[in-house]
């Protein structure tokens, strides 16, 4: 305010109408930030069942249902309808920063013998066209502005797993599963010489190797081994890249190598660097460490299941409580090294939806306030903002049933949309429990000396809360919920003490402080992995106006860019291995280090390396090591495994897809290593290979 008193008694007010109408507002985020998401909050779009803005583009016959009685049928939604949502500000007053399409490539015309069709736009036809029932390239190019032009960004799902469903024996079965290199046909299932799909038959979900290299349920399975298939798809991501996609949501990660992945985010980020996260499917309850090692080590982040579905049952059924949700909230933090970047929802298109019929949708209300106040990048499934309801697949895709700007939710949404904007300790701050009981949960994020206090209640009686302490200095706070969840003024004392309050039954309050902070601190990096020559976003607080540096461990980086909030830089030319980020301001001082960042060898490539004739006694597995630091650089500890050795070979034979860099010669040794960590080397000489410059390959030895 005090710059605002200095400006209106110096300028005149035609010019300073123009200064302040110029100046982004809180709601206008920074779409050129494409890999921090962390105080965004996206919007998922099933295209199909949002808005019919083009009815011309519609299909005919059998795979269309003009009033959407059928939902296995098009419906006819489109991304003229997106268009006309963001021009007449419905979406962007509902606050979100992003929007998370429906794959935009062509899908098959088919009819599915079950009388399913293509609508949801994850059977891939021919990944460098359009969906022509969702628009042409123009069309596409136009949203893409649209969003850009009013603050959204725009991701995109990707189905590299898979293309269509298809049977190996009936090559009539919907499209047989073919694919398309821009309208020139690459191969079809039941009739594939060239190997560019698995035919182990479909996954029963029993082992991970299972489900990578076996259909899922019908689903014709690329073989990502193949050269042709790795290529294809590598080209076709970079052609939507080129058309300027913010970020990526990749479905089905579970049932592909992470090697695989490794190396498309690698190629991903040598080119254009976007937030991609990935879909690995949790059920209520279910942890998994691979998971975890997925996000860790993949370069990707992911959908965070685990807050998912815990929140779900919390507030849904009560099958959990504020306890359990808090347990969650601690071990994910422990065990995602970005917890922030892990994508958080209540609801999606693969569950039923959040809201169900009842006399009041207060529940959905409360988790909306929940999900936007804690850590993680938030997404909202389109209509939870109208309490749409339904049931799994497709009920939970039904269409758009209004567009109300004045539900309960909206407002919900909208307010801590641009309060996650203004308040850096939503996108960055760790999570504190200030007090918990099983239906009262009361929690602080705080980033720097930006504080934000969440408090819920959802028992149906109201609490005394007595005891409580805050970080937030003394003082009187206001709900910054305008009371729309029934919430209260607090009173904070000196010593970071509460006063006493009663918090309403069903109710949610949100007080908050936003202090910028003087010294450096890293809020966010992104990506964190990446070759030599790759740029590196950092965003924070108090880097100063004047360019400082960026220290990879001890090494500089080349800075690119250089503001108070966000700095990019160029990866060093430094060993592979693992840095800590830090800045150094103009004045010198250094801010903490962020987390560690992975430095790759070079360019990478997905390289199958198996072994024959290695017998092991039960509990014993077989791993990998070398002379690079993709294969652990000679570290029994990091050697990479346990080795896969049931369905694309068989024990004692055991192979495991793995991203190792370039063009590089490759010394390495197979591992023994049982469930204590005994090591057995291999004796001789190390194996040594050269790998490729692009494409795949498979090395196959024999254990000596
Ligand atoms: C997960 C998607 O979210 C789901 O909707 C889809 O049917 C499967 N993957 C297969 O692509
Ligand atoms: C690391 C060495 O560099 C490698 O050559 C050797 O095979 C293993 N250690 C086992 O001794
Ligand atoms: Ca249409
Ligand atoms: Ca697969």
């Amino acid at each position: 305010m005090k710059n605002l008193t200095v400006l209106l008694k110096t300028i005149p007010l035609a010019l300073l109408l123009f200064i302040l109408l110029s100046l982004p507002t809180a709601a206008q985020a920074d779409v050129t930030n494409k890999v921090n998401y962390t105080r965004d909050v996206i919007y998922q779009i099933v295209t199909d069942r949002f808005s019919d803005g083009d009815p011309s583009n519609n299909p005919t016959g059998a795979i269309y249902s003009q009033d959407c009685s059928d939902l296995h049928k098009y419906c006819g939604g489109d991304w003229q309808g997106i268009i006309d949502k963001i021009n007449d500000g419905y979406l962007t007053d509902l606050g979100i920063t992003a929007i998370w399409i429906s794959q935009p490539v062509e899908n098959v015309y088919a009819l599915h013998p079950s009388g399913y069709t293509s609508y949801h736009g994850y059977w891939a036809r021919d990944y460098k066209r359009t969906n022509p029932f969702y628009g042409d390239f123009s069309d596409f190019d136009r949203l893409m502005d649209t969003a850009h032009s009013n603050g959204i960004k725009v991701i995109m799902d990707f189905t590299p797993n898979h293309s269509s469903p298809a049977l190996e024996t009936d090559p009539n079965y919907a499209e047989n599963g073919a694919v398309y290199n821009d309208g020139v046909l690459i191969g079809n299932y039941s009739n594939d010489p060239n190997n560019l799909f698995h035919h182990n038959g479909g996954t029963d979900f029993s082992s991970y190797e299972d489900s990578i290299y076996r259909n899922l349920y019908d689903l014709a399975d690329y073989d990502l081994n193949n050269t042709v298939m790795d290529q294809y798809l590598k080209e076709s991501i970079k052609l939507w890249l080129d058309k300027g996609i913010d970020g990526i949501r990749v479905d089905a990660v579970k049932h592909m190598s992470e090697g695989w992945q490794t190396s498309l985010m690698s190629d991903i980020y040598a080119h254009e660097p976007v937030f991609t996260f990935g879909e690995w499917f949790l059920g209520s309850g279910e942890v998994d460490p691979q998971n975890h090692h997925f996000a860790n080590e993949s370069g990707m982040s992911l959908l965070d299941f685990q807050f998912g579905q815990t929140i779900r049952d919390v507030l849904m059924d009560g099958s959990s409580n504020w306890y359990d949700f808090n347990e969650m909230i601690a071990s994910t933090e422990e065990d995602y090294d970005e917890v922030i970047d892990q994508v958080t929802f209540i609801d999606n298109h693969d569950m039923s939806r959040f809201s169900f019929e009842q006399s009041s949708n207060r529940h959905t209300d409360i988790a909306l306030a929940v999900l936007l106040t804690s850590r993680g990048v938030p997404t909202i499934y389109y209509g939870t903002e109208q309490y749409l309801t339904g049931g799994n697949d497709p009920e939970n895709r039904k269409p758009m049933s209004d567009f109300d700007r004045t539900t309960n939710s909206y407002q919900i949404i909208s307010t801590l949309a641009s309060l996650r904007q203004s308040n850096p300790a939503l996108g960055y701050g760790n999570t504190s429990e200030r007090w918990i009981n099983s239906d009262v949960y009361i929690y602080e994020r705080a980033f720097g000396d930006s504080v934000v206090l969440t408090a819920v209640n959802s028992g149906d009686t109201s609490y005394t809360i007595n005891n409580l302490n805050t970080s937030l200095p003394q003082g009187q706070y206001t709900d910054e919920l305008q009371q729309l969840l029934d919430g209260n003024e607090i009173t904070v004392n000196s010593n970071g003490a509460v006063d006493s309050f009663q918090l309403s039954a069903n109710g949610v309050s949100v007080w908050q402080i936003t202090e910028e902070h003087a010294s450096p601190l890293i809020g966010h990096v992104g990506p964190m992995m990446g070759k030599h020559g790759n740029t590196v976003t950092i965003t924070g607080e108090g880097f100063g106006d004047n360019e400082g540096s960026v220290l990879f461990d001890s090494d500089f980086s080349d800075v690119l860019s250089w503001s108070d909030t966000k700095i990019e830089v160029s990866v060093p030319d430094v060993t592979a291995g693992h840095y800590d980020i830090s800045v150094v301001n103009a004045g010198d001082s250094q801010s903490p280090t962020y987390d560690k960042f992975e430095v790759l060898t070079g360019d990478q490539v997905s390289i199958r390396f198996a072994v024959n004739n290695a017998t092991t006694s039960l509990g014993t597995n077989l791993y990998i090591v070398g002379n690079v630091n993709e294969l652990g650089n000679w570290d029994p500890d990091q050697a990479i495994g346990p080795m896969f050795n049931q369905v694309m070979y068989q024990y004692p034979t055991w192979y495991y897809d793995i991203s190792v860099p370039a063009e590089e010669n490759l010394e390495y040794k197979f591992i023994k290593k049982d469930s204590s960590g005994n090591v057995v080397w291999e004796s001789g000489n190390n194996h040594t290979y050269t790998t490729p410059a692009t494409g795949t390959d498979t090395v196959l030895v024999d254990w000596q």
